[in-house]
């Protein structure tokens, strides 16, 4: 790996520091060679983006494009075949960028000027687990899990930020900012500092996981916890990054999404381009699906896949704005809500990306359901019991896939992918207070649910250190097995 580019300070004056509008600060960053800004509103194209990474027409969001990808424009789109033969043979390549699962795939990626810039954990490059398990349970044979939590921090967002933190460091930024609800901050801290970058981050105070909050520590990030919630600290952000020499990398950044789109070329690689029929995510500030949907989308134009799978978001049920926008408002206004769940990386109210989101959902036929507490803890222990794990916002999406089979949107023939986002060791709070037996919400438990999950908990048992006391141990175990 090369060595840190040195930092440029005038490239961090293009930002300057008394702006406080969009129009105020007209020089940002420049789109990528060959690339364009695109909003998703008002479909403006654009070479250069503000901070706040928003249209200077309308204010929506942006999003990057390559006009020459579309097959119907004719062009200089890159064929599939080629595409699959480079991917596959960097897999036998020691070069860091090869190495990386998010730029092992490039040629779908905005273009750096010079690779020596990346800055890279070794991400992506996840597994694709059966659940053998699960599938039993909910007759569903083919069943699988792409497990983002195997990423070097332990979460999905390693793909999206090695991307964006690279683009930082090309334009020459020293400070990179997020605000999260824990695991976008552990991943910016990280990626930092392996880039020679200062990094600031915004939580809410006292709801995120301690284990996430460390990881931040750790990697040396300026760590302000904020007397508010997520959507709290992002409105700060946003208004923070128009004013100070920041450079944003929550998933408004659209170059994140880029990075985490690499997840569905992986996972399209990993079934032998043989599309699932469904890919379920959990949804939080929606970044993550409207990436994974962009990378459907844009596989399915170039050839890369015959066909759409649907994907499905699933939220949390006290923190629902995608599933009450579009219940409530036919998808055309956000219903924005107080979010409340223990799930707390996807504790969010004001979803920045709900209209990419939404477009994601229309243009593959997917769905879009929310989950009780109850499920989700459910859900998260049979994920544990398969030998996996995954934290609390990643069960949303076997909890939710219970629920689509229900109700038929999902078939008992069908191929389900659950992208699980991250590790079980993200919150380990949650899974002690689970096996301890200790109450989960209120509202949430009913007798016959509480005892249903009783046969999913395993407490730890204090003994005295005495072979007899193991082995009565075991025994009770043994019987407690045959009755069961
Ligand atoms: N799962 C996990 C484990 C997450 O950390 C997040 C988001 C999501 C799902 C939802 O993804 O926001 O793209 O819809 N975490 C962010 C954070 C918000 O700050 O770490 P999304």
């Amino acid at each position: 790996m090369p060595p840190p580019t040195p930092i440029e300070p005038k490239a961090v004056e293009a930002i300057t520091a008394d702006a406080t509008t969009a129009e105020a600060t007209p020089a940002g960053q420049p789109a990528p060679r060959g690339f364009r800004f695109r909003c998703i509103a008002c479909g403006d194209l654009t070479d250069s983006a503000v901070q706040n990474f928003r249209c200077s027409r309308c204010g929506d969001l942006l999003e990057i494009s390559n006009p020459s990808w579309s097959h119907t424009q004719g062009s200089s789109a890159p064929t599939a075949a080629d595409l699959k033969a480079t991917w596959k043979q960097r897999r036998a390549s020691l070069s860091p960028v090869d190495l990386s699962g998010v730029w092992r795939f490039r040629e779908l990626l905005p273009t750096l000027e010079n690779l020596h810039h990346v800055i890279t954990l070794r991400e992506g490059n996840t597994p694709l687990y059966g659940l053998p398990q699960c599938s039993r349970m909910i007759g569903l044979p083919h069943l699988f899990a792409k497990h983002q939590g195997m990423n070097p921090t332990g979460s999905f967002k390693d793909t999206g930020m090695t991307v964006a933190a690279s683009f930082a460091r090309q334009a020459g930024f020293r400070w990179v900012a997020c605000a999260s609800t824990g695991n976008t901050s552990a991943s910016m801290a990280a990626y930092a500092a392996r880039g020679g970058l200062r990094s600031l981050v915004l939580v809410p105070e006292g709801k995120i996981s301690w284990s996430k909050l460390s990881q931040a520590l750790d990697y040396g990030a300026v760590t302000c916890q904020l007397r508010t919630d997520f959507d709290g600290c992002l409105r700060l952000l946003q208004e923070l990054v128009l004013r100070a020499p920041v450079y944003q990398l929550n998933s408004i950044n659209p170059f994140r999404l880029e990075g985490q789109k690499t997840l569905a070329f992986e996972l399209l690689e990993q079934l032998d381009w043989q599309p699932p029929d469904h890919i379920i995510v959990p949804g939080g500030n929606l970044g993550n699906s409207s990436a994974i949907g962009k990378a459907l989308l844009e596989m399915h134009d170039l050839g890369l896949i015959s066909r759409l799978p649907k994907l499905s978001i699933i939220q949390a049920e006290g923190a629902n704005a995608l599933v009450r926008t579009l219940r409530e408002a036919g998808g055309k206004r956000l219903v924005t809500v107080q979010a409340e769940t223990a799930a707390t990386a996807i504790r969010i109210g004001n979803p920045a990306s709900w209209k990419k989101a939404i477009r994601v959902l229309q243009a593959t036929g997917g769905a879009c359901e929310q989950v009780s507490e109850i499920d989700i803890a459910r859900a998260k222990a049979e994920i544990g019991a398969e030998g996996i794990g995954c934290e609390p916002a990643s069960a949303v999406t076997l909890a939710g896939l219970k629920q689509l089979l229900k109700q038929g949107f999902v078939k008992p023939g069908e191929s389900v992918v659950l992208v699980l986002t991250g590790h079980l060791l993200k919150d380990p709070g949650f899974t002690m207070e689970f096996h301890r037996g200790e109450p989960l919400p209120a509202a949430a438990e009913s007798d016959s649910a509480v005892s249903e999950l009783q046969a999913l908990r395993h407490p730890p048992i204090v003994l005295d250190a005495t072979l007899d006391a193991v082995i009565r141990t075991l025994e009770q175990q043994e019987k407690s097995n045959l009755e069961a």
